[in-house]
């Protein structure tokens, strides 16, 4: 993962560093550091937690320049720690790289066996040596080619000089890169939302290409060293991206704001007019489509979960989900006829993005469900279908989850209206009721009291488990993930039916389980599956959308969200257990808007 810049100007650059950082942090906090350079000297400030942190101390030790790079870490290669933190320097050359060096010890062997001395535990500081060695009989451009052909993984890069003070290198190999155009100033960035304040134009990098910024030209280089031309992206800007206006962190404000992701990405999508969906421009026809394929990691991958349920009920086509991460590695029969499509809030996803690379290397037709439409993922799809919500700040996906299901259901009508397999009338009453979605999410919200007082019984519990059953069940994945990346207690998903066949043995006095039963086919039988648990202990925190009297007597806490339909559901369910895993985080003073060990775009394998 980790987060890189680099600012090439006439005016010292460490204020601009710093804000830039600060807004690549979701991509890592376990240290911060910034490298400039003046007087023929590299600069170096770090420090091992977040970049607040790190501003202090340029603070008390302003560290001036007119050129210098700034590194978040998300560790890989070595603990989190001081002498780990990037920039990595030697005497000539400073570098922040974001990515995995693969063959880092056999390179730190032979750099060894040559003398040099190596101060951190990280893959990265080879990458400094390398150059280091190579600058002592080349230019700099050149001595970077060099090192790159010795490099196996991925990586994007950002590199000073000491002798060289008016130019910085960047390069890419699988981690994303992009360059800012400004006059008297150029930017290199881990994404074009760290270089927002202070530009709009941007290129993106593309795999092997490399790039030379100085102040007041920028230039790009093929794999082969061949001068290119890159095109130029005015890119948009986002409203409220970093302001968390009364709330006390963006998890909340987030989560507060999905009455408004829902409307707007509802207004994008559906025709009031027409009565219709303005999904348009289908790669492939869908009367011709064979399979849908749907490929995400973590919340991404639950959000294909649902929606393989909904497709499986309401259309005639045959659905495939995987986790990015198995896809890529599976050995798959790619068919012309199937279309691809990848969920990403970020659009970054190392695993995704391969997964996607490896269907257009098959030829096969791809699409993007992403909420940051600049993205590698989005660039890369035949097809993008964005989700409208805005810039997701919060680690913990809240809204994006939510505008993933919005868009893949209403996919999921389009496609089953065109093929035929729903007649118009309830083709027009699911449109009807996805309109009133966005006053069935505010009215979920106003759950929260009663969500604040279940989050108390969950302070002393060991575990818990999510149950549910039908699309209920990713729905439980999704509030057992969300409560352990948030509070850090044990949280187990499962098919509610499929508890008896093991985890029924973890069932003990007091062990909080939530069941998520909404009123669809399989009511009754989740209702079986609550009592084998209060049989055994286990305390039952029960969601639904039924009346009040299902809410019985042997249930410890009850919650009921609206009901819109059998559809629907799942995303006004997902809402109430966000807000329980915010609410136990928060009791439990962790931090919420940076979990530990986590960082929002994963963009490593
Ligand atoms: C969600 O709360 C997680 N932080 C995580 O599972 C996330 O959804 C996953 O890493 C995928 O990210 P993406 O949507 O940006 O591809």
């Amino acid at each position: 993962m980790c987060g890189i810049i680099g600012i090439a100007s006439s005016k010292p650059v460490s204020i601009n560093i710093i804000n830039s950082l600060k807004k690549l942090e979701y991509r890592g906090y376990d240290s911060a550091g910034i490298a400039t350079l003046k007087d023929q000297l590299i600069n170096e400030r770090k420090c091992s937690g977040r970049v607040d942190e790190l501003e202090k101390i340029l603070l008390k030790s302003p560290s001036d320049g007119n050129i210098g790079i700034g590194h978040v870490r998300w560790a890989t290669h070595g603990i989190p720690n001081l002498i780990n933190a990037h920039p990595h320097s030697s005497e000539n050359v400073s570098v922040v790289h974001n990515g995995i060096i693969e063959n880092s010890d056999e390179l730190k062997k032979i750099l060894e066996d040559k003398g040099s001395k190596f101060k951190s535990q990280t893959d990265t500081e080879v990458i400094t040596l390398l150059i280091t060695e190579a600058l002592k009989n080349m230019e700099p451009l050149d001595a970077v080619f060099k090192t790159l052909k010795d490099l196996k993984g991925s990586f994007a890069l950002g590199i000073i000089f000491k002798d060289f003070p008016d130019i910085i290198i960047g390069a890419r190999r699988g981690s994303p890169l992009a360059v800012g155009y400004s006059s008297n100033e150029n930017y290199l960035g881990s994404d074009s939302y760290a270089l927002k304040s202070m530009t709009n134009k941007i290129s993106y990098l593309d795999d092997g290409e490399t790039c030379v910024l100085t102040k007041n030209s920028i230039s790009f280089f093929d794999v082969k060293k061949n001068k290119i031309n890159k095109k130029v992206h005015i890119v948009s800007d986002d409203e409220n991206i970093s302001d968390k206006g009364n709330y006390k962190n963006f998890m909340s404000k987030e989560i507060f704001e999905q009455p408004i992701t829902a409307k707007k990405c509802v207004n994008e999508y559906i025709d009031s007019l027409k009565k219709d969906i303005n999904i348009l421009n289908f790669p492939i026809r869908p009367k011709e489509l064979k399979k849908i394929v749907l490929v995400g990691c973590g919340t991404a991958y639950h959000s294909c979960l649902v929606a393989k349920y909904w497709f499986e009920e309401l259309s005639s086509i045959e659905v495939e989900i995987d986790i990015a991460s198995e896809f890529r590695y599976r050995k798959i029969k790619f068919d012309p006829k199937n279309l691809y499509i990848f969920v990403s809030q970020s659009g970054e996803t190392a695993d995704t993005a391969a997964a996607l690379d490896i269907c257009k290397k098959n030829k096969v037709k791809t699409c993007s469900v992403v909420n940051v439409i600049e993205s590698t993922i989005a660039r890369n799809s035949d097809w993008v279908l964005p989700i409208h919500a805005g810039p997701e700040i919060g680690v913990a996906s809240t809204k994006a989850f939510l505008g993933q299901l919005i868009v893949l259901y209403i996919l999921c009508l389009k496609i089953s209206s065109v093929r035929g397999d729903i007649n118009k009338s309830n083709y027009n009453k699911n449109i009807e009721n996805l309109k009133k979605l966005p006053d069935a999410i505010k009215k979920t919200l106003t759950l929260e009291t009663n969500i604040q007082l279940m989050a108390k019984e969950f302070l002393n519990a060991r575990g818990s488990m999510f149950l549910g059953r039908g699309s209920s069940f990713p729905i439980a994945l999704e509030g057992a993930l969300k409560l352990k990346e948030l509070s850090y207690l044990h949280a187990e998903g499962y098919p509610a039916g499929e508890m008896k066949h093991g985890p029924l043995a973890l069932i003990e006095e007091g062990l909080p389980v939530i069941v998520i039963a909404p009123k669809d086919k399989y009511f009754e039988k989740t209702l079986s599956n609550m009592q084998e648990v209060i049989a055994r202990g286990g305390k039952i925190f029960f969601i639904t959308d039924n009346k009040k009297d299902s809410i019985s007597e042997n249930i410890r806490f009850g919650l009921r969200v609206p009901h819109l339909d059998n559809f629907l559901s799942s995303i006004l369910l997902a809402v109430p257990l966000q807000m329980l895993a915010y609410h136990v985080a928060l009791l439990k003073n962790c931090d919420i808007d940076k979990p530990r060990n986590l960082a929002k775009s994963v963009t490593v394998e």
